[in-house]
């Protein structure tokens, strides 16, 4: 099958109705484009399930708090047109605002709990922007699966709470984070970054591997992890916005690394650029 844009809902109705028609089943991978290797591996975990994927490119205006980088975000449609061509995607939905946010658009998704704390801390509603857009993503597609990177693991957290509260019937699927040789995790934003600034980036993926490390090495306590991986993150330069050891299922703090699936995030700035990465720290 070759590419084809999709480009009203009336249109993605048809075909996601022919399609259960014929028995195949779809998976939708939600992005706002600028594609790079970490997109095309969620691409790659939806083409090994379903039969058709579908992928979006939206760069969702309310995600972005006052004074956030709306306006430079990278945009390349065309170059992204290519990129789903050559990755296999079969439907490409590139909407416009007006047509997601409608004159008149008044209701908005909130995840309660899991848009608090970590990201939620300084971009008050980003969450609020990003459940609100998934949820409307995932009413049009019905996918069979939703694709979503670990990278953003408070963002996959909140989405599988909400297609779990609300009935939206898709699997969520999480993918492990793509990185660079260096570790830097692959992010449209890394475009944004100078020479400099994307040596300094680096400092977020050392500071997760030192703490997992020490993990590994028997290392149990929460604040002195933080704390190291603070002193690294000044060092490097990067302003840091948190540094976590969270609880991976809830989000809450823990003090003492000893259950399974405890993570540490980080939030920090290279330059005006905000990064943010996660890692897995306790013993398997
Ligand atoms: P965006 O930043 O474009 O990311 C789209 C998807 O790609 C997300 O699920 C994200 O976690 C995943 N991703 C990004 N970098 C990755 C990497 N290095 N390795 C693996 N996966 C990676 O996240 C968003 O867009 C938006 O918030 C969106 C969900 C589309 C809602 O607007």
């Amino acid at each position: 099958m070759s590419l084809s844009f999709l480009t009203t809902a009336e249109e993605i109705r048809l075909q996601t109705a022919a399609l259960v028609a014929q028995g195949r089943r779809l998976a939708l991978v939600p992005t706002m484009g600028c594609l790079h290797a970490g997109h095309l591996a969620l691409v790659e975990a939806a083409r090994k399930r379903a039969e058709v994927v579908a992928l979006s490119i939206f760069v969702n205006p309310i995600q972005f708090g006052q004074g956030e980088d709306f306006g430079r975000y990278p945009r390349q449609l065309e170059e992204d047109t290519r990129i789903c061509e050559r990755a296999g995607v079969d439907w490409l939905y590139a909407p416009t605002a007006e047509q997601v946010y409608p004159p008149g658009f008044q209701t908005y998704v909130t995840c309660e709990a899991l848009s608090q704390p970590l990201c939620g801390q300084s971009r008050p509603t980003h969450f609020r922007g990003v459940a609100t857009v998934v949820c409307k993503l995932l009413a049009l597609f019905r996918p069979a699966w939703a694709v979503f990177g670990e990278k953003d693991f408070q963002q996959l957290c909140l989405i599988c709470a909400m297609n779990r509260d609300l009935g939206l019937g898709a699997e969520v699927v999480g993918v492990p984070t793509v990185r660079e040789g260096d570790g830097l995790a692959l992010s449209s934003r890394n475009k944004l970054l100078s020479m400099e600034e994307r040596k300094q980036a680096t400092a977020l993926f050392r500071a997760l591997s030192t703490a997992k490390q020490r993990c590994c090495q028997g290392e149990r306590s929460a604040p002195f992890l933080i704390e190291e991986a603070r002193q690294s993150l000044l060092q490097a330069g990067i302003r840091t916005d948190y540094i976590a050891i969270v609880d991976g299922a809830t989000l809450q703090p823990v003090e003492r690394i000893e259950a399974e699936g405890a993570r540490m995030l980080i939030a920090g700035f290279a330059g005006t650029t905000r990064l943010i990465d996660n890692m897995v720290l306790s013993p398997t």
